[in-house]
This record gives structure tokens, sequence and C-alpha cells, in this order.
């Protein structure tokens, strides 16, 4: 697992967008075969977003041959519900760049038979090639997508049952009211999200320094649902210095020191 500490979110965001796109645009260069993105929501890659928005109206990058799948969509959330990850997505990412529509795959939270859902989006990842790298965030419990401490570290797509600490964190989308968070969710698994090449989390605030803590000097444990990236071959966790806060100095120092050295 590497480290990427930055002095703040701004710094934090602009690496993430640039390694995403510096990977869309070297798969381009040498195949025709489309980018395979997992993408996440919440506030953290906001910035991240919005640099890429920007890299592809620069011409620096494009999104014509990538296709991604969201992570997590809530349970009974109408589509157009402002705080559903269906609007978050079109509004901070999608309506801006140029992913063609059938190439964008989120969660339908509002389908009948969501289990059938579930398994669709797990055929649909293969279908596309499976991914080439998934963006995450991370909660500060330490879950990864919607999986909630205590999910099992092999999972896949399902519908899960949110934690109490998880709604009342996210009832501030929701006008402070923790009754009209969803109950449940759909998420990819934790298995999932390992199954790509490569996967970078964004970690950014003091919120998160016992989330990353537990992920990364904890045991690899379904406490800490984001410690499974300790068993990835290449986890990145893209964090600012606040969120690194409760990390061992020994640990501070050896991550930067890799850094300076390979200057990735
Ligand atoms: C939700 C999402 C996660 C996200 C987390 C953190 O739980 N399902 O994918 O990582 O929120 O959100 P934020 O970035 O707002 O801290």
């Amino acid at each position: 697992m590497k480290i990427v500490i930055r002095n703040n979110s701004n710094e934090g965001s602009l690496w993430a967008a640039h390694y995403i796109a510096r990977k869309i645009n070297e798969k381009a260069a040498r195949t025709s075969e489309p980018f395979v993105l997992g993408l996440c929501t919440g506030s953290t890659p906001i910035g991240t977003y919005a640099e890429l928005i920007r890299m592809v109206k620069a011409g620096e990058v494009s999104f014509k041959n990538v296709i991604s799948f969201n992570m997590d969509e809530y349970v009974g959330l109408p589509v157009d519900h402002p705080e559903s990850y269906h609007s978050f997505m079109h509004t901070y990412l999608f309506d801006q760049i140029d992913e063609p529509a059938e190439n964008i795959h989120i969660l339908d939270g509002n389908a009948k038979d969501v289990e059938a859902e579930c398994a669709a989006y797990e055929e649909a990842i293969v279908k596309a090639g499976g991914f080439d790298l998934f963006l995450g965030g991370v909660g500060e419990d330490g879950h990864i997508a919607f999986n909630e401490p205590f999910s099992s570290l092999s999972s896949r797509t399902r519908v899960v049952t949110l934690t109490q600490d998880t709604r009342e964190v996210n009832a501030r989308f929701f006008e402070g009211d923790y009754n009209k968070v969803p109950k449940q969710a759909l998420t990819v698994g934790v298995a999932t999200v390992l199954s790509s090449q490569e996967v970078v989390i964004l970690a950014f605030g003091s919120k998160k320094a016992r989330a990353l803590k537990d992920a990364i000097e904890g045991p690899m444990s379904h406490y800490c649902t984001l410690s499974g990236l300790q068993n990835h071959p290449a986890g990145t966790i893209v964090c600012d210095e606040a969120a690194v806060g409760e990390l061992k100095v020994s640990s501070y120092r050896y991550f930067k020191a890799v850094e300076a050295a390979e200057k990735f």
C-alpha cells in the first residue's frame, strides 16, 4: 500500500485527478479497449471531479472510451432526489464531461428485484473487462463504498443495512434529519473493489484519521473494511496531513520517505 500525503485536500484532489487522467491516457495510447473506472460519491471526491472536468474541457483527457461503474446507491430514494447518488454524479461529473451516457453505470436502488440488480451489476463489470482503476472514499468508521464494519472482505455487490453511525454522518445531506437517511443501500462489495487492477482511495480531514489508522496500521479485519486494501497489490491512499494525524510518527516518516524516493 502506498500513502500519498499532501498538505491539504486541494493538493490531494489534484494529485488524484492527474493520476486518473494519466492512467486513462496511457491505456488509450496502447489499446482501443475501454478504460473501466470505478467511481465514488461523498464530499471527498468533488475536488478531484472538478479537476477532471477542467482537464476534459482543456482537452487533456477524454472519457469517450471510459466505462464507469459507481460504487453504491441508496435503496428507495427517487433517482431525481437531490441526494441520490445518481443526482450527485450527474451534477459533479457526468453532465460536464464527454463520457457517453451508455457507458455510465449506477446501481438502481429502486429495482423491483434488488438481488437481480446486484448480480447483473457484477456481470456487467466482468463484461466490460473488469476495473482498471477504482476510485473510492472512506467513511469515518473505515467503511469502503457502503461496506459497513463487519462486512465480509470477500463480499460482492448486494443490498446492505446502513449503520446508525453512517446514517448520522450522512444526515448532513438530508437537512440534518437522521430519519430521512435511507436505511438500506446497494453497494459493490469489498472484493468487487479489490478486483480492480488498481485502487485509489481519497481521505481528507481529521475525521478520517481513525479510519486511516485502522486501515493502515491495524490488522486486516472486517471491523475496518478499508483494511482489505492491505491485501491488494496496487492500493494507494491519497490524503492530507490531517487525515494521517493518528498514524505513528514512524509510519508517517516511512510513507513520506517512500514517496520522496519513488516520486510517484
Ligand atoms: C458514504 C459513501 C462512501 C463515502 C463516504 C464518505 O458512506 N457510501 O462511498 O466514501 O460516504 O463520504 P464523505 O466523502 O462525504 O466523507
